[in-house]
């Protein structure tokens, strides 16, 4: 089987819903932002800080090239798009999930998320948000087979529609 791949913004709920997604299909998650942290040693934050973001960027092409190749549920950051040869990548995948919310969900789940650091939503309000989202929004579009919304939906809600989705497609 092809991995199964979950982009979109941060706060859309990628690492929830891929852990979930993974435990059902009995396959692997690959959560890109740990491994990265884990293989470098160094958290994201820290890596933005002392490499800055293009080495980041990097880094999470070379990775995304790997885990590509394999079987499992893959767990994007939500810049993985930011990479031009990464969005040639994902589309030319064909499970590529965008988990599409709105700017006031993400907002919120941002700021009351107090175990994620990310550098790029530190001290932004909405509008600075929105303002990134959109640059991005036609990117995730381009990439995804699939688009699901997640405003006010459970991780079990959105977990079940992606498995339909994956059953009607392996048909
Ligand atoms: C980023 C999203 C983060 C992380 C890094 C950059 C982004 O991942 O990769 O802070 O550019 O949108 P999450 O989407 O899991 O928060």
């Amino acid at each position: 089987m092809k991995p199964v791949i979950l982009i979109g913004f941060m706060g859309s709920g990628k690492s929830t819903i891929g852990k979930n997604l993974a435990n059902k299909l009995n396959l692997e998650l690959k959560e890109m932002d740990q491994l990265i942290e884990k293989r470098l040693e160094m958290s994201i934050a820290k890596l933005f800080e002392t490499k800055g973001e293009d080495f980041f960027r990097n880094a999470e092409h070379h990775l995304l090239k790997e885990v590509i190749s394999s079987e499992g549920v893959i767990a994007t950051g939500g810049g993985v798009i930011v990479h031009e040869k990464n969005q040639e990548i994902l589309q030319n995948s064909d499970q590529v999930i965008y988990l599409n919310g709105q700017i006031e969900t993400l907002y919120e789940r941002i700021t009351q998320d107090k175990i994620n650091n990310r550098p790029l939503a530190d001290s932004v309000n909405q509008t600075e948000l929105l303002s990134l989202l959109t640059t991005r929004k036609k990117d995730y579009e381009k990439a995804a087979n699939l688009i699901v919304n997640i405003d006010e939906k459970t991780v079990d809600e959105i977990t079940q529609e992606i498995l339909i989705w994956l059953r009607e497609e392996a048909q």
